[in-house]
């Protein structure tokens, strides 16, 4: 009998006290900061849905003004990181190419220490307005192109697109893009958010913390999840293939990417908003395969995994999206990280608010007092 003390995975183990979003798993509820997160993917838009976040209110005109002038000038990146991105291989993974530079950030802008608000605030600003830059700026080299700066004329998802592509995204699909920033900001504990907190609680700089979020963020379980699914559906093939493939993942036990989540135990609400924004942006084009094969395995997988709280997540559906705006797919999850940069950095100033850094127990399950055997006395 394992101790009853230890909670693998910290399942249900409250790691901290928040109030910057909150998560109903029975009811498909998420709220930031008490506002309905269907609400603000339809009604605001990034750069206030960041604000509310991070400050705890909604912005009033002039401080969001402000605000949207410190993002938009914060955008552009020192040319040395510029090289530094040049000299990555190619065929590295984008959020590597984050990762990196994020981490080289704090190398730029040097921060004794996180205990001057001022400095936290710039820095927070710089992380949110540079981290799309270092995205773009190393997807565009990596085909071997020059990096395409920022414009100051447009907002945060269509600045993104912008950098990405060379040109201005329509009205509606910067409407979408700027959705799926809002939906993928912030998720209460979620493994980035609780790597960013352990980071920052150690009082190590802004820039080490988001570097660190990343890497978590990165694993297929998490955030590299929505790049998997794509791979699934393609695996997959053809809406009709669905059933069949779903019966042979459950007979195998395979994990169906996704699917699941360790709080929601009914369909995740952002997986809802973004199958109804794929439906919009796929009204004007036909339903591509990889969407319709993705809601006919939703269709099979309900009756099956549904009595055990397996549903989609935010992961099932966004690819879907993202590969109708012509984003290529390993760009997925840096996609989701300039998103949820926010909710990080929002849990970060939560955590140097009122710290104590993070040194949990463990149960020992090894052997104690052995002897030491010298070497030439081993077999
Ligand atoms: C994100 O935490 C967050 O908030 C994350 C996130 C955010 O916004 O930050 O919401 C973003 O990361 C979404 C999740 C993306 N990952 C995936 O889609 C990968 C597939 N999902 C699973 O690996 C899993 O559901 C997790 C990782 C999401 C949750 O894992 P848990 O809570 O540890 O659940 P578990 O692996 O212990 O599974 C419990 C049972 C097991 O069955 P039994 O062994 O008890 O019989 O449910 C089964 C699992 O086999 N199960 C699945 C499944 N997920 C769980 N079976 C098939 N397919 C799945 N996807």
């Amino acid at each position: 009998m394992s101790n009853p003390e230890f909670h693998p995975g910290l399942a249900d183990v409250p790691a901290a006290e928040s109030a910057v979003s909150f998560i109903d798993g029975k009811r498909a509820r998420l709220e930031y900061r008490g506002i309905a997160v269907e609400t603000l993917a339809k009604d605001s838009f990034f750069e206030e849905s960041a604000w509310l976040l991070l400050k705890g209110v909604l912005p009033r005109q002039k401080e969001l003004a402000d605000f949207d002038h410190g993002l938009i000038k914060e955008r552009t990146i020192h040319f040395r990181l510029l090289d530094a991105l040049k000299c990555l291989p190619e065929s590295g993974h984008p959020m590597s190419a984050l990762q990196a530079g994020t981490a080289a950030l704090a190398m730029f802008h040097p921060m004794p220490d996180v205990h001057n608000a001022q400095a936290n605030w710039e820095a927070v600003i710089r992380l949110i307005a540079k981290l799309p830059t270092i995205v773009a700026a190393f997807h565009r080299l990596r085909q071997g192109h020059e990096a395409i700066p920022p414009r100051e004329d447009l907002g945060h998802a269509a600045n993104f697109y912008y950098m990405l592509f060379g040109k201005e995204p329509s009205p509606a699909v910067t409407k979408v893009l700027d959705a799926c920033l809002v939906l993928h900001a912030e998720h209460t504990m979620n493994a980035s958010t609780f790597s960013a907190r352990v980071t920052g609680s150690t009082l190590a700089n802004p820039y080490t913390v988001i570097a660190s979020a990343i890497g978590t963020l990165t694993g297929p379980l998490h955030g590299g999840a929505n790049e998997e699914v794509l791979d699934m559906l393609d695996e997959i093939g053809a809406p009709e293939k669905a059933k069949s493939w779903l019966d042979d993942a459950v007979a195998t036990k395979k994990k169906i990417m996704g699917f699941g989540h360790r709080v929601y135990k009914v369909k995740d609400p952002r997986a809802s908003v973004l199958q109804d924004l794929a439906e919009k942006v796929f009204a004007e084009t036909s339903k591509p395969v990889c969407y319709l094969t993705a809601t006919s395995l939703e269709a099979a997988a309900i009756p099956v995994l549904g009595p055990k709280g397996i549903y989609p997540n935010v992961d099932f559906y966004s690819g879907s999206v993202y590969q109708n705006l012509g984003i290529p797919k390993d760009l997925f999850t840096p996609i989701f990280a300039i998103a949820r940069v926010v909710g990080w950095l929002s849990h970060w100033l939560e955590q140097i608010g009122n710290n104590r850094i993070y040194r949990p127990e463990q149960i020992y399950i090894g052997q104690r007092d052995q002897h030491y055997v010298p070497l030439e006395q081993r077999p």
